[in-house]
């Protein structure tokens, strides 16, 4: 499990990026099961990024967000519509920067220890959020444009196969 007490510069966290979409392409390249690819993003992630405490995808499904593939302490289990962070970021279609989740109105303490988060939603083919991608630090403003950037890019083709 990653104890992250430091947050890496912009340009450590470039590089790092660099070689997580180099492995995550070699990974996931061919799987055609939506589920395995999240798995594999997720490890990932979670292996390289020092500063990501808690990596995860929830799910749409039957009209809440489910847990799906994670790495870190246990989640909860279903968000609803709107919901915390990752409800905003299903019911906006919009990636959501939390520099200090104590500040964001509603925001779902699943581990308390969570200081800010990342939140991206992931769309299918036809455009439509089928999951979201939360990432959550331990300290606060762990997270920044470049985090927000290149996930964004990670999960613009993680649809491809
Ligand atoms: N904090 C999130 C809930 C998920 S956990 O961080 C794993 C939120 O407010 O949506």
């Amino acid at each position: 499990m990653n104890i992250p007490t430091s947050v890496p510069t912009a340009a450590e966290k470039r590089a790092l990026y660099a070689q997580a979409r180099q492995r995550i392409g070699t990974l996931v390249a061919g799987e055609p099961d939506r589920l395995a690819r999240m798995a594999g993003i997720v490890a990932v992630l979670h292996g390289l990024l020092p500063h990501f405490y808690w990596t995860g995808f929830y799910r749409v499904s039957g009209g809440s967000l489910v847990i799906g593939p994670y790495q870190g302490t246990p989640g909860c289990g279903r968000i609803g519509w709107g919901r915390g962070v990752c409800g905003s970021a299903w019911a906006t279609g919009q990636s959501q920067l939390v520099a200090d989740v104590h500040a964001f109105p509603g925001h779902i303490a699943c581990d308390a220890r969570s200081a800010s988060e990342v939140v991206l939603p992931a769309r299918d083919a036809c455009g439509r959020v089928v999951a979201v991608l939360d990432v959550d630090g331990l300290v606060t403003g762990a997270f920044d444009e470049v985090d927000r950037e290149e996930l964004e890019a990670i999960l613009a083709s993680w649809g491809e196969v």
